[in-house]
């Protein structure tokens, strides 16, 4: 594959502010990208020049702008990035409850690759249900990037204004283009 089509869900933590750095990386390599935020991270973000970059509108919400449409687009890869405490744990609950995570869990279904990027800090990431969600979300295949051997863990609190300038935009894109290449799962749905 040449280039594909990536999916960027940002939600609201700091490093929302930088998420062009992730169209920038996919286009680079020849993808092209749309990007979908959350209500909280539309404080964070300033969509006109990501969509200048894109050429798309930024979707927040269920209304699409005229001539857009309605249905996902075909989507070879979903970058949710900054992955906020909040939005993980839903994610893994399978909570819809506005037009970023209704998306992500059709695309997740769909068994689109999935790359998650948390942005918590060491107590939140301490929580039995934080800890849950992780679990749950790589058990249905989806790749959660925290850990050692992601090189990415959760920083002490306090510390996100330091730690948001290492965010991993482009370990976010690379590790979405491998799982890209990899042979799908098969279903494990009953229904
Ligand atoms: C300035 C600011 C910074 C924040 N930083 C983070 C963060 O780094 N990580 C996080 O999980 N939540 C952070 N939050 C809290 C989230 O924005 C909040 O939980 C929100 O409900 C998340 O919504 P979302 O998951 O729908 O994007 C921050 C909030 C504010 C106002």
């Amino acid at each position: 594959m040449t280039g594909g089509h990536l999916q960027i869900v940002i939600c609201g933590a700091g490093p929302a502010t930088n998420a062009a750095q992730l169209v920038k990386a996919a286009q680079h390599r020849s993808w092209t990208a749309t990007v979908t935020a959350t209500p909280s991270a539309m404080n964070f973000i300033e969509p006109q020049p990501l969509e200048s970059l894109t050429g798309q509108p930024v979707r927040s919400t269920y209304q699409s702008s005229p001539g857009t449409r309605r249905s996902l687009p075909a989507t070879d890869a979903l970058v949710i990035a900054p992955a906020t405490y909040n939005s993980i744990n839903k994610i893994a609950l399978g909570l819809a409850d506005n037009y970023a995570m209704t998306s992500v869990a059709e695309l997740i279904g769909r068994q689109v690759p999935t790359v998650i990027v948390p942005f918590v800090n060491a107590a939140l990431a301490a929580r039995t249900p934080f800890q849950h969600a992780v679990a749950s979300l790589r058990d249905e295949g989806v790749h959660v990037l925290l850990g050692p051997d992601d090189q990415w863990e959760p920083h002490l609190p306090g510390n996100g204004n330091e730690r948001q300038k290492a965010f991993p935009w482009t370990t976010a894109f690379t590790t979405a283009v491998r799982l890209a290449h990899e042979p799908r799962r098969p279903a494990t749905g009953h229904l």
